[in-house]
């Protein structure tokens, strides 16, 4: 039998105690979102298609980016148990300076197209957060305005060699004079990728007006308030404009790109010099051979070869390859700061977000980046934790196995053979 009595005002009193709303929408929408994926279902809904399909699409089929996606989620954790983990360390030095978290903000292009305040929000959120801010060659805020949103940080500069050399050069040479200490040379541009949701958005820089645009523009009235009333979206560093992301990569970057290029930036770029876009094992015994100060390992977030290397993958080979010495970053299809702790153990110095930033950015400029940053401060720190370590040096790959899904036939009849 259950026992009864008469409810007591006062217990259900005690039950009764509201949270005060928050009345700052925006903070109420980024507070809200738990995850990156949330913070890109908010994006989604208060972007313009055709924005929000140029920074979450891929090239082709999109197989590049899906797989390492995949690749991440496919990871097998194995925690140490009892070794209390009460404060954790998430900070590393990295190309000669401090870093408060094991990533920084990927370059990306046409930023402020995303949200207005584009590669600002970007650079004062990582002034905040103490982590370094990349600008790419193809920005839409010049090297001087980011300089100024993060006065005191670390700022980096991502160089496209341009057919018209000059232009490229002098756009390193200026980064330089503003105090941006290393230089991101991306090789995995010799022609755009095939990105096809732009051109079936129609999509083209400047944006154009058509009937779908307009009908598309009614429920995202913000973006089109401040598209309308901020400074004129247009490239900071360089003056193409007209046809799509495509058709302007494919008139400005030089198809012919080669180590000779390596050496005449060496030249211009007194600082760190780390080549952005590395796909195999003996690419990157060779760049180390020639002395840049580091790699990173990257498809380009999977829009440029589709059916690319997936960088995770890559990893523990050049790791075992390059040595302990030699900077490795990588990137593409980070999600989650647990793609961030497992890539740090299988031997990464490093990481670098595109879209999760970019993710933040939409869904609520600065705060929206800050919210990103912090859910995956968050999601490094409880990772640590739970693996029972207190620094990111703690981190070794028997912390981590790969689930096999996605490994080349090859490799893994070679390795059940040696077991
Ligand atoms: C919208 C967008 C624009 C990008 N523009 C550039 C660029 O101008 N230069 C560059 O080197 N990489 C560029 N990238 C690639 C990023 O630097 C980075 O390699 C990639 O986003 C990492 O994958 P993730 O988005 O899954 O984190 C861009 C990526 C995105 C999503």
């Amino acid at each position: 039998m259950v026992q009864r009595q008469l409810p007591n005002p006062v217990e259900l009193l005690e039950l009764m105690k509201f949270k005060k709303p928050e009345l700052d929408g925006r903070k109420r929408r980024l507070d809200a979102a738990l995850t990156i994926d949330d913070l890109r279902l908010i994006a989604k809904r208060r972007t313009p298609k055709a924005a929000f399909d140029y920074t979450d699409g891929a090239a082709e089929g999109e197989l590049s980016l899906t797989r390492a996606r995949q690749a991440f989620q496919d990871v097998e954790f194995h925690p140490g148990i009892l070794r209390p983990a009460p404060d954790v360390d998430t900070s590393v030095e990295i190309l000669g300076g401090p870093s408060a978290l094991p990533f920084g903000i990927a370059p990306t292009g046409f930023t402020r197209l995303m949200q207005t305040e584009g590669e600002v929000a970007g650079a004062g959120a990582a002034a905040a957060a103490g982590i370094p801010f990349t600008l790419s060659t193809l920005g839409t805020t010049s090297i001087e305005g980011v300089k100024a949103a993060n006065p005191h940080g670390r700022n980096w500069f991502q160089l496209y060699v341009m057919r018209d050399r000059e232009i490229s050069y002098e756009l390193a040479r200026r980064a330089s004079a503003s105090g941006f200490d290393t230089l991101q040379f991306t090789v995995d541009t010799p022609v755009a990728g095939a990105r096809l949701r732009d051109k079936r958005n129609g999509f083209s820089i400047p944006p154009q007006l058509t009937l779908g645009t307009i009908i598309n523009a009614i429920p995202r009235p913000w973006w089109w308030f401040d598209f309308l009333t901020t400074p004129k979206l247009e490239f900071a560093s360089l003056s193409a404009t007209g046809g799509t992301v495509g058709e302007l990569l494919d008139a400005a970057m030089d198809p012919t790109i080669s180590y000779d290029d390596l050496a005449v930036i060496r030249d211009i770029w007194p600082g760190k010099i780390v080549i952005k876009g590395v796909q195999n094992v003996e690419d990157s015994v060779r760049l180390r051979d020639e002395g840049v100060d580091g790699i990173v390992l990257s498809n380009h977030g999977g829009r440029q070869l589709d059916r690319a290397p997936i960088p995770f993958h890559l990893l523990p080979e050049v790791r075992r390859a390059v040595g302990d010495d030699f900077t490795v970053m990588i990137d593409t299809g980070i999600m989650n700061g647990a793609d961030i702790v497992a890539a740090v153990a299988l031997g990464a110095d490093f990481t670098l977000i595109g879209r999760a930033y970019l993710y933040g950015l939409m869904a609520g400029g600065r705060q929206g980046v800050d919210r990103t940053i912090a859910i995956l401060r968050s999601e490094i720190e409880r990772t640590m934790r739970l693996l029972g370590v207190s620094s990111l040096a703690e981190l070794e790959p028997g912390h981590v196995t790969q689930l096999t899904r996605l490994v080349p036939v090859a490799r893994a009849a070679a390795e059940a053979r040696t077991h």
